[in-house]
């Protein structure tokens, strides 16, 4: 039965996407300019993964077998399998909608409202799916037909929200974290019944950072950084080698002196403050190389990251730490040193959490990891980000941390050469050249 547990949370995510889509027309009435780029991801998403892939499963396989096993079955499924032959046709008519609204031919009210009439059609059809077809299923279904369809979903590679997420569905993926976050249960802000929510305060400034300077010797390292972070966001640092990135973190956490500048963090000027009181104030880093403790265990390793917190509220923050790293906890007792590189980033990053940050620190989370490790620990950041932490992520690797980002700044040789947001400095020629091999 693990296919229920597949299509329950394509259903989720498809449901964040109406959401998303939803909001997106509501800006449209306030008199935001279609954007063809974010809705043509929409409808490619559709296309290629709902339209070819998950509906014809549903088809194929779990409709096909609950036909066979359930004769009050046929009547809900010739309904459901006729809107999933309409699919197609209502995605090119929204296509042709979109192309003649961003030409201008069309209102984009008429637009928006098109849009609201397709996403009450896909909310209708996925609770009619997990209300009518799904209990029916469990209930009919034998143990070889659930084999056959879990076979089908199994292999399923959703290119938006699954594990192997592809490069061109970043933005789009991103759009949807921001507008419809969804809960993973770190007592972040939940999206509750699939609703969007901000976290609380967003926008308001968490970082200041003035003019900040830090030396190893007589060779400065930071020759005076400004640089914001504001409540909710996530910023990305990237710059090459030795640019002073790992410098900057450690003189934010306090272990690296300043020699010049302030810092404030929540309205408070933390300049002069000692290291384990900055984490007290909610800054907690994942530092570069990860530095797990390889000889103690994994559950000992995240306890260590508590180490500012009240006891009692360790063993719940742990729970949620499990809750979202799974492998961790099947693996609590074992030596931190046994786990690969990319579990050991996730205990990092997991140890980082449980001093309950307010302000997420991260060296090079895809350092040394294959690409598709990247792929995940990226996947992770976007979770957190989406479920309302502020991030300040520090990245070599600036195409995919850019890509999630909402605003960059370039480090070059402890200057910061370039700010916009995300997506503007991923344009940049500049940023290209230098940093994206293109
Ligand atoms: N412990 C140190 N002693 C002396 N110089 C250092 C030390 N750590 C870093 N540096 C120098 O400071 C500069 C910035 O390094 P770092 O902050 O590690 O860059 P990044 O993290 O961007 O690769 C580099 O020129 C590096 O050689
Ligand atoms: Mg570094």
């Amino acid at each position: 039965m693990e296919a229920l547990r597949i299509i329950s949370e394509e259903h989720r995510n498809l449901w964040r996407l109406a959401t998303t889509i939803d909001l997106v027309a509501d800006e449209l009435d306030q008199g935001t300019q279609v954007d063809p780029a974010f809705f043509t991801s929409v409808f490619d998403y559709i296309e290629n993964f709902i339209d070819r892939s998950h509906h014809p499963k549903e088809d194929d396989f779990l409709f096909r077998l609950l036909r066979r096993r359930s004769a009050e079955a046929g009547a809900i499924i010739d309904r459901l399998q006729a809107e999933h032959k309409n699919g197609p046709e209502n995605l090119k008519a929204l296509r042709q909608r979109l192309a003649r609204s961003a030409a201008g031919g069309e209102a984009s009210g008429e637009f928006a409202e098109a849009l609201r009439i397709y996403t009450h059609g896909l909310r209708n059809h996925i609770r009619s799916e997990e209300k009518d077809v799904i209990p029916l299923a469990r209930e009919t279904l034998v143990a070889e037909d659930w084999a056959e369809i879990d076979r089908a979903f199994l292999d399923n590679d959703d290119p938006l929200f699954g594990e192997k997420a592809k490069a061109e569905f970043r933005e789009l993926f991103h759009r949807i974290a921001s507008l419809a976050p969804d809960s993973i249960g770190l007592g972040g802000h939940s999206a509750g019944e699939l609703q969007p929510g901000a976290a609380p305060g967003a926008g308001r400034t968490l970082l200041k950072v003035s003019g900040v300077e830090s030396c190893y010797g007589r060779i400065k390292a930071l020759k005076g950084i400004d640089l914001e972070v504001n409540k909710g966001e996530l910023v990305a640092l990237v710059g090459a080698n030795g640019a002073g990135k790992t410098t900057f973190l450690r003189t934010l956490s306090g272990i690296q002196p300043m020699s010049a500048g302030a810092i404030h963090f929540d309205g408070e000027d933390i300049s002069q403050l000692r290291s384990d009181l900055r984490m007290r104030r909610g800054i907690c880093q994942s530092p570069e190389g990860r530095q797990v403790f390889g000889p103690l265990s994994i559950e000992d390793n995240l306890r260590l990251g508590a180490y500012t917190r009240p006891k009692g509220q360790v063993e719940g923050d742990l729970e949620k730490v499990f809750g979202m790293f799974p492998i961790l906890k099947e693996k609590r007792a074992l030596p931190a040193g046994t786990l690969s590189g990319g579990q050991q980033q996730m205990l990092a990053i997991g140890r980082a959490l449980m001093g309950r940050p307010k302000l997420l620190l991260l060296d090079e989370p895809s350092m040394g990891l294959a690409p598709l490790l990247v792929e995940e620990v990226f996947n992770v950041v976007k979770t957190l980000k989406a479920q309302g932490m502020t991030i300040l992520l520090v990245e070599q690797n600036a195409f995919a941390a850019l890509a999630i980002a909402d605003r960059g700044y370039v480090l070059e040789t402890g200057n910061v050469t370039l700010t916009g947001s995300g997506q503007e400095l991923l344009s940049n020629e500049q940023v290209r050249a230098a940093y994206l091999g293109m």
